[in-house]
């Protein structure tokens, strides 16, 4: 038997894991498994599936960049890079980025490792990338957000293609206010009565037509 919640009490980053494609456009996914493998020479591991663009980017070109996110970056790099793909849109446009060694780096990161993939694993979902770092930069002295920070504070969820994905259980409602989730990125607003017309998702950017109500009760418990 495998209980999931198990998986819950692991602890993690949120990163943005960055690279190009072939028409050098910078491309980039949020990660959160990711772990430093050794020290000397510097290595780090980061799990990226199949289905997302930046896999096939970093197989590519081999390179690939971690930026370790803090706790007080705009929820919306997280919406746009953790729910959008790269194949459609641009990330980066509208964020304040730089080049180095031809990667896109995040500016309001609280440093990046930019890596050269030495060897993959091939698991039936996600491809694990080891990459030797050969340069990492731009340290700042801010609160790196954990993962426990994500889903507690901003109220936010992973999507399916995360490796620590877990279905939702159903949601516990113990207040008299009402919920709104979002289908998109899984976000609960709570509200005094009705969501209004011009709420804008603060994780992903979906508009007021883009949440399910979840409930509405008092001081009972759902499960
Ligand atoms: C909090 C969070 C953590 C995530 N962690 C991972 C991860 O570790 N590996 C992964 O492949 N996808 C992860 N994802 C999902 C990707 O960021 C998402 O599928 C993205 O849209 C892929 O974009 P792309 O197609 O441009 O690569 C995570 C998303 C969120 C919101």
């Amino acid at each position: 038997m495998i209980d999931k919640n198990v998986f819950r009490n692991f602890s993690y980053g949120v990163y943005l894991t960055t690279s190009y494609d072939e028409n050098n456009k910078p491309v980039g996914c949020v990660t959160n498994s990711v772990m430093q493998i050794t020290s000397e020479p510097s290595t780090v591991a980061v799990s990226i599936n199949h289905e997302n663009y930046t896999n096939q980017c970093i197989k590519k070109n081999k390179k690939f960049t971690v930026a370790i996110l803090p706790e007080t970056i705009q929820p919306s790099i997280i919406g746009t890079f953790g729910y959008q793909s790269s194949r459609n849109v641009d990330k980066f446009e509208g964020i304040r980025y730089h080049y180095t060694n031809g990667l896109p780096i995040i500016e309001d990161a609280c440093g990046v490792l930019i890596c050269e993939v030495i060897d993959t694993m091939e698991t039936n979902t996600h491809t694990v990338f080891l990459g030797r770092v050969t340069i990492a930069e731009g340290y700042k002295k801010e609160v790196p957000m954990t993962y426990r920070y994500y889903h507690e504070k901003l109220k936010g969820s992973s999507p399916k293609t995360a490796p620590s994905y877990i279905e939702e259980e159903k949601e516990e409602i113990k207040s008299a206010k009402t919920k709104y989730k979002c289908r998109i990125c899984g976000y609960v607003h709570e509200v005094d009565g009705e969501l209004p017309d011009d709420y804008m998702c603060p994780i992903c950017g979906q508009p007021k037509s883009a949440f399910d109500k979840i409930e509405e009760t008092k001081e009972a418990t759902f499960s």
